[in-house]
């Protein structure tokens, strides 16, 4: 039986006495979760957030790492940077970076074999556009994505990896694939995984959906067979509608 892992990406949200003040609220809330409880957060949130964190179910990661370990990269931050201040995730690949910061397959799949270098838990983001799924492509699209993420990882780091299927269509937009469509999407993803690295490593992959997720249809996703969490925009900003995710089956 797979663990639910419910992360919140907060994106470009939140100032330091915001996130504060959000996770000592929800720290309360989901403190009896079945599920693993994250928040990803912006790079100038992260140690406050870890601070406020302690002694609580919940585990903080970031959005975004560099796959070099050090050097003249202006601006970026590093796994071993991450892992130095206690974060334990990490989200690699979202949609956002791969179409504004034009990041590709190859760079996401370095950035995922140095999370694991530095004992990261990455969560690898795939996802198509409106144009892709309505050509019929999307199953080719988000399989390709995830077989080039992984490339060149051990079965078990596959294994610990936690895939992200994201329409693009429906980020941000209130549009949320309906469940059997995210349900097919993360089942094809699976079936994918397990002709390059066997059943046992796919049954043990975790994989999200995300897009809209809200209190009102987190339970309907979560109940499907292939939906192992969610990856939580807007609605991971307010203790009150992200705990209502998370405790879904309360
Ligand atoms: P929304 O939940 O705001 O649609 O965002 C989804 C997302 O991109 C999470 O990474």
């Amino acid at each position: 039986m797979r663990k639910k892992v419910i992360a919140g990406n907060w994106k470009m949200n939140m100032l330091p006495n915001e996130a504060m003040a959000m996770i000592s609220n929800l720290a309360p809330l989901v403190k009896d979760a079945d599920s693993e409880v994250v928040l990803c957060v912006p790079y100038t949130d992260l140690f406050y957030s870890l601070l406020t964190a302690q002694g609580t179910n919940i585990k903080i990661g970031a959005q975004n790492m560099h796959f070099e370990e050090k050097g003249a990269y202006t601006g970026e931050i590093s796994g071993k940077m991450l892992k130095s201040i206690g974060v334990e995730y990490v989200i690699i690949g979202h949609s956002e970076r791969r179409q504004y910061f034009a990041e590709t397959d190859e760079t996401v799949n370095k950035k995922l074999k140095a999370a694991f270098a530095n004992d990261l838990k990455p969560i690898v983001c795939v996802g198509e556009t409106l144009g892709e799924r309505e050509s019929g492509k999307a199953f080719e699209i988000i399989t390709n994505q995830t077989q080039k993420a992984l490339d060149g990882l051990t079965d078990e780091q596959v294994a610990n990896t936690i895939i992200a299927y994201e329409p693009i269509w429906a980020i941000g937009t209130g549009k949320t694939a309906t469940s059997e469509d995210a349900n097919e999407a993360c089942k094809k993803i699976r079936e994918k995984i397990a002709k390059i690295y066997g059943q046992n490593v796919a049954d043990r992959v975790i994989i999200q959906y995300g897009g809209s997720m809200k209190p009102e249809n987190a339970k309907e996703l979560l109940e499907m067979s292939d939906i192992d969490g969610g990856l939580i925009g807007g609605a991971s900003l307010k203790a009150e509608s992200f705990e209502k995710i998370v405790n879904y089956n309360k």
